[in-house]
């Protein structure tokens, strides 16, 4: 029987193989690409469809040169879908100043599941931003952008649960995945030489994936998988089922048989 995540026919194996990939899958639809007028339905939807976290796009109008919600919307969401692990993707210009704001919307002195995901472009103390986010019991991510390298952030890596690399430059969904053949930046080498160097981190990818872009993604060794258009857009469980398959299959070596009996 054909699997229904089989890669098209035409895909080449990825371009970097990390022998070392080490961590589970987590698929993360972003709401930003749902009709956010019905947020609640759209987020029920996805997490029913197999969705391990729910990712929300905070934009500012100055990190990025967008706009999208803020605490209200996450708050008023959290009451309707107590459980879920919300990864709240922090694209503002002052990190440091939202971390109360974020913890009280997500819950996380009710020990709800959350992680706080910052850049590291807008901090000058990642450091004490990691603890003050820690404190409030929320995990905490790290994002670069495509044009940020590694280095920048390798000293604090040992402190966080989540390397986010920016796939798409941060700010709209629905553009191209910068991996191998991109026109002017493929993100993955970073990708590979985190999965290498810190084994057990969970890193992130967020931009462009698709069953089709996760064969480069996984193989790199990314395992938090953010979609947007391809999960809201299209069939979301076979969206899902895909991105899972891809980081079972290109990440941790899978046969079909095992992904079969998982899915
Ligand atoms: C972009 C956001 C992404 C975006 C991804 O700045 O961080 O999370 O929603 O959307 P797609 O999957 O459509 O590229
Ligand atoms: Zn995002």
């Amino acid at each position: 029987m054909p699997l229904p995540y089989c890669t098209p026919a035409d895909q080449a194996p990825p371009t970097y193989q990390c022998p070392c990939h080490s961590k589970d899958p987590l698929i993360a639809p972003s709401v930003l690409a749902c009709d956010l007028s019905n947020l609640e339905a759209a987020s029920k939807m996805v997490l029913e469809a197999g969705a391990d976290v729910l990712h929300l796009d905070v934009m500012d109008g100055a990190f990025v040169p967008n706009i999208s919600f803020g605490f209200p919307v996450i708050e008023s969401l959290r009451k309707n879908i107590p459980d879920a692990y919300l990864d709240v993707h922090m694209m503002v210009a002052e990190p440091g100043k939202w971390v109360e704001a974020v913890a009280k919307a997500v819950g996380a002195a009710e020990g709800k599941p959350a992680q706080y995901t910052f850049h590291i472009e807008a901090t000058d103390d990642p450091k004490g931003l990691i603890e003050a986010i820690r404190a409030t019991g929320m995990k905490v991510g790290v994002g670069i952008k495509p044009n940020t390298t590694v280095s920048d952030i390798e000293e604090i890596i040992p402190l966080v649960d989540t390397v986010l690399v920016m796939t798409v430059e941060p700010g709209f969904g629905g553009q191209s995945f910068m991996g191998p053949g991109h026109a002017t930046n493929d993100v993955l080498p970073k990708v590979f030489d985190v999965r290498t160097r810190f084994p057990e981190i969970d890193i992130e990818v967020d931009g462009g994936l698709s069953a089709k872009t996760i064969v480069e993604a996984a193989g790199a060794g990314a395992n938090m998988i953010v979609a947007g258009s391809s999960v809201f857009k299209g069939d979301p469980v076979d969206a899902i089922q895909s991105l899972r398959a891809g980081v079972l299959k290109y990440g941790l070596g899978k046969s079909d048989d095992e992904i079969n009996a998982v899915l």
